[in-house]
């Protein structure tokens, strides 16, 4: 039988806001990954290394073939949410507000934070920027449900950023991005992602913040780190200069069609083991009644 949901493992407590606290304050460091669907929720139950799992608009991208993370629905994040939620126990899952689905009015997302919560699973919810976001935050953090903010690049306002590029590179715009995170905090998030931002400058801020920080391309001197699991498992070619991929799967995948695409025009597979037989008086009788 396939197993269907996460098994708790009885020495993995699940995480909790405390733990990351504490994580931040022991200078511990944070790992975090994201996840789209159940398989790779388990494979990640079952490593026991991971703190925090989100189940990112990324997906978009990474597995619903979208050119950019703006098209996804808020439909399709909860079907993602909800099948990572399926495979995952220990790490705390965070599920991502997608562009169009907070930006309305502080009802909107608290609807929407309710929504990744009830439907998807989520244990916490992120959402991008600071600004209007921050009343967003302080109504779903009202709500009951834990923010985690993501400041730097922000994805889903890329094209007003002026493309996918590196953010707080002038003393004025590091200067913005303390200020837009300590608002963040402010306004009560429990962590922030800090995208695509020279590695001192994440540093110093980070540095300068009582919550945790996660960085993406932000350098070695943030609370935590987070990759993309295509990326950190090599499932494209192309990744981002600041990823780093641990495996190459995709040429690995792609030995394997060509073996099996081989093996079935050879008919060599299936073999004899891949077979289910019928009892032999069966059969008899089988062909008895074929010859009749
Ligand atoms: O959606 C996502 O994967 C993200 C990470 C890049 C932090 O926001």
């Amino acid at each position: 039988m396939r197993p269907t949901t996460a098994v708790p493992s009885p020495d993995q407590q699940p995480v909790t806001l405390e733990l990351l606290a504490e994580k931040k304050r022991r200078g511990v460091p944070i790992v975090m990954v994201t996840a789209y669907d159940f398989p790779s929720a388990q494979m990640i139950e079952d490593s026991g290394v991971i703190d925090l799992v989100l189940a990112g608009d990324t997906g978009a991208e990474m597995v619903l073939g979208y050119d950019s993370t703006t098209p996804v629905s808020l439909d399709e994040m909860l079907v993602m949410t909800a099948a990572v939620r399926r495979g995952l126990h220990t790490p705390l899952l965070i599920g991502d507000l997608p562009f169009g689905s907070y930006e309305s009015s502080d009802e909107q997302a608290v609807r929407t934070a309710h929504r990744l919560v009830k439907q998807g699973g989520a244990d916490v919810v992120k959402l991008e920027r600071a600004g209007a976001s921050l009343s967003r935050v302080r109504a779903i953090v009202r709500a009951g449900i834990p923010v985690m903010g993501h400041l730097g690049l922000t994805p889903q306002t890329e094209t007003a950023l002026g493309g996918r590029r590196v953010q707080g590179r002038s003393a004025a715009k590091a200067g913005q991005l303390l200020a837009d995170a300590r608002a963040l905090v402010d306004a009560g998030c429990f962590a922030i992602v800090f995208e695509a931002v020279p590695a001192v400058v994440a540093t110093a801020v980070s540095a300068r913040l009582p919550v945790p920080t996660i960085g993406i391309g932000a350098g070695a001197g943030t609370d935590g780190q987070v990759l993309v699991w295509h990326d950190l498992l090599g499932l494209y070619e192309w990744r981002p200069r600041f990823a780093k991929a641990y495996a190459t799967l995709r040429p690995d995948i792609s030995q394997a069609l060509s073996s099996y695409a081989s093996e079935v025009r050879s008919r060599s597979f299936p073999a004899p083991e891949h077979f289910y037989n019928i009892d032999a008086n069966e059969l008899r009788e089988f062909f008895a009644e074929l010859d009749e």
